[in-house]
C-alpha cells in the first residue's frame, strides 16, 4: 500500500453533500483511492508528500455528455450559425459521413487526442457517445472505439433518421439488430426525442427496447422546443434527460418528483432523473440556456456537461461550463462545481466512485493555479489548470 499526502492546498472544495470549504488543507491517496481529508495541521503522515504550492482542489471533472467519436470540421456551419442561420439536427449527416471514411486509427487517435484535452483540463471521468454511425456496422464500431478510451459509452443509433431511409425501418433497425450488435461495448442507451429526429412512439419504441436489453437509459430532449423527451425520460425511469432548454411547469414538476424519494442532505434514498445542462451548447447554438437556476430550485438533481461534439458544442472545458452556468445561469459557484462533479457522476450512477473529495472515493483531484476554486468564475477563460490526479496518480 502507497500513500501520497497533498498538502498545502489553499483550500479544498468537496463537493460533498454539505458542500464543503475546507480552508488550509490536505488530502491523504492511499492507492487509488481518498483515505483523508482535512485541515494540513491535522494531517496524518505519508510515504510521499507533494507540496499543492498554495493551489485550490476539487474533484475532477465528471464529464457525463460528450460526443467524442467523429471525424471532419463543421466550422463553417458554426459560421453560418453566428451569422443568424439556425441550427438544425441536419448537420449530423456531415459527420457521420466524415465519421465513416476514417479508419479505426484515426478513429481512435482523433478520439484519444480529445479525451487527452479533456483531461488536461480536469475531466477526470468520461462519458462518450456514437450516433455518427448511423449503420449497424459503423455503430458497432463507434462503439468499441468509444469503450478503448471512455469510462462509460452511451448508443446513441436513435440519432437521426439517414437521408432516404424510412424513419420507422430504421427505428425497428436501432433496436433490433444495432441495438444487438452494439452491447458489448456500451452501459446507455439514448434517444434524441426533437422535432426533426425521432418522435414520441419512436422514442418510446427505443427506449424500450434498450431497458429491454438491460441498458440505462438516457434521452435528448427538449433541446430545440417544447416537446415530450423530459415526460418519457421520467416515465422510464432515466438516469438523465439532457439539454432541457425548453421546459413548462408539468416538466419541472415531472422531473422534481422523480426525486421525491431522495434526500439531497444526506445523498441517500432513490436517484430520480437528472436534468443535464448543457451551456456550451446553449451560447454556440444561440438557444436560451437551460433553467438550471429553476430546476435546484424545484429539488431537481442537476448536472453540468460539455457536449463536446462537433456540431453544437465543440468544446471539452468544463471550467467554461461553470463560469457559465455562474455568470449566466444563477448557480452559486458552489452549485455549479457540484453539478460538474458530483451531478455528473449521479448521471452515470458513478457516485459512489467518483465526483467528490469523500473518503473511500477515487482519488480524482484537481488542483487550479489559483487561491480559490471562485477562481473559475472570477477569472473565466483562463487557464487554470493544474495538476490532475486520477485514481491516485499525477496524469496531466
Ligand atoms: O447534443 N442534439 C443532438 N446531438 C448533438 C448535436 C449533434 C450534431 O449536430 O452533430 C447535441 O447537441
Amino acid at each position: 500500500m502507497s500513500t501520497t499526502l497533498i498538502t498545502n492546498l489553499s483550500e479544498a472544495f468537496t463537493s460533498d453533500a454539505s458542500a464543503t470549504l475546507i480552508p488550509e488543507a490536505a488530502i491523504l491517496i492511499e492507492d487509488s483511492r481518498i483515505a483523508w481529508i482535512g485541515k494540513a495541521t491535522d494531517a496524518p503522515g505519508a510515504e510521499n508528500v507533494i507540496d499543492a504550492g498554495f493551489r485550490a482542489a476539487l474533484p475532477g471533472w465528471v464529464d457525463s455528455h460528450t460526443h467524442m467519436v467523429f471525424a471532419g470540421d463543421r466550422s463553417a456551419e458554426f459560421v453560418a450559425r453566428m451569422a443568424g442561420q439556425d441550427y438544425a439536427a441536419g448537420g449530423i449527416a456531415v459527420t457521420t459521413a466524415a465519421t465513416g471514411a476514417s479508419s479505426d486509427y484515426d478513429l481512435t487517435r482523433l478520439l484519444m487526442g480529445r479525451a487527452t484535452e479533456a483531461l488536461a483540463g480536469g475531466t477526470t471521468y468520461l462519458e462518450t457517445k456514437t450516433g455518427y454511425g448511423l449503420s449497424v456496422e459503423e455503430e458497432t464500431r463507434h462503439a468499441r472505439i468509444a469503450s478503448t478510451v471512455a469510462d462509460k459509452v452511451t448508443f446513441l443509433g436513435a440519432h437521426l433518421v439517414p437521408a432516404g431511409a424510412d424513419a420507422q425501418e430504421y427505428t425497428d433497425l436501432v433496436c433490433g439488430e444495432m441495438l444487438r450488435r452494439v452491447l458489448p461495448y456500451v452501459q446507455y442507451a439514448d434517444v434524441f426525442c426533437e422535432r426533426g429526429a425521432f418522435n414520441e412512439a419512436q422514442s418510446r419504441q427505443v427506449l424500450t427496447a434498450a431497458r429491454d436489453a438491460g441498458l440505462g437509459l438516457r434521452v435528448h430532449g427538449n433541446q430545440l422546443g417544447a416537446g415530450p423527451g423530459v415526460r418519457l425520460a421520467v416515465e422510464f425511469g432515466a438516469a438523465s434527460v439532457d439539454h432541457v432548454n425548453y421546459l413548462d411547469e408539468a416538466d419541472v414538476t415531472a422531473l422534481s418528483g422523480s426525486w421525491n424519494r431522495w434526500d439531497a442532505s444526506s445523498r441517500t434514498g432513490s436517484v430520480g432523473t437528472v436534468a443535464t445542462c448543457l451551456p456550451a451548447c446553449d451560447l454556440s447554438t444561440r438557444q436560451p440556456l437551460a433553467p438550471g437556476r429553476e430546476l435546484l430550485d424545484a429539488g431537481v438533481q442537476v448536472a453540468l456537461a460539455s457536449n463536446c461534439n462537433p456540431g453544437t458544442s465543440y468544446t471539452s472545458s468544463m471550467a467554461f461550463c461553470v463560469a457559465t452556468a455562474v455568470l449566466q445561469m444563477n448557480l452559486s459557484i458552489e452549485e455549479a462545481i457540484v453539478a460538474a462533479t458530483y451531478g455528473g457522476a449521479l448521471a452515470l450512477g458513478e457516485q459512489g466512485n467518483v465526483g467528490s473529495l469523500e473518503v473511500g472515493k477515487r482519488a480524482d483531484i484537481q488542483l487550479l493555479n489559483a487561491p480559490a476554486v471562485a477562481h473559475l468564475a472570477y477569472r473565466p477563460g483562463m487557464h487554470l489548470n493544474g495538476p490532475v490526479f486520477r485514481a491516485g496518480e499525477l496524469v496531466a
